[in-house]
């Protein structure tokens, strides 16, 4: 089991890989899966601005590339001594490979500040369980 400190290590080592020379705010995110492999990620932002990645983003493409789907917990942090939270977007793209239980940690560059589940940070979210219901 990855303590949380290894998974913040890993964030501050994903953070460096990131591509922002225009927001110059780099993001570095590490998450956990249920079968206690880790996957990092940095964002990736374009001279065409609205193509940026967000860190969150890349994690979950390196975790679904390895075969995975199940994410159990997820640090989130930027280079900032403001702790770092998922945007509205990510929080949609986590959701998707989360369970009611998954962890976030919100993070400063410096250390955890917050942890606390994705339904906790993301209530009400749209699922897969709404498509089931649909009707034609
Ligand atoms: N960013 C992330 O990588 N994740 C978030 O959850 C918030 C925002 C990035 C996108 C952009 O490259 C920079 O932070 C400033 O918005």
């Amino acid at each position: 089991m990855k303590d949380i400190n290894t998974m913040i290590e890993t964030a501050r080592a994903a953070l460096k890989m990131a591509h922002a020379p225009y927001s110059n705010f780099r993001v570095g995110v590490c998450l956990k899966t249920q079968t206690g492999k880790i996957f990092s990620g940095c964002n990736i932002e374009n001279a065409s601005y609205g193509l940026t990645q967000c860190a969150e983003a890349t994690a979950i493409a390196h975790m679904i590339m390895a075969g995975e789907k199940n994410i159990i917990e997820m640090a989130v942090l930027s280079e900032s001594d403001m702790p770092c939270s998922p945007c509205g977007a990510c929080r949609q793209r986590i959701v998707e490979f989360s369970s009611s239980e998954t962890v976030i940690h919100i993070c400063s560059f410096k250390g955890l500040h917050k942890s606390m589940t994705i339904a906790e940070l993301f209530p009400e979210s749209f699922t897969t369980a709404h498509l089931k219901f649909h009707k034609d």
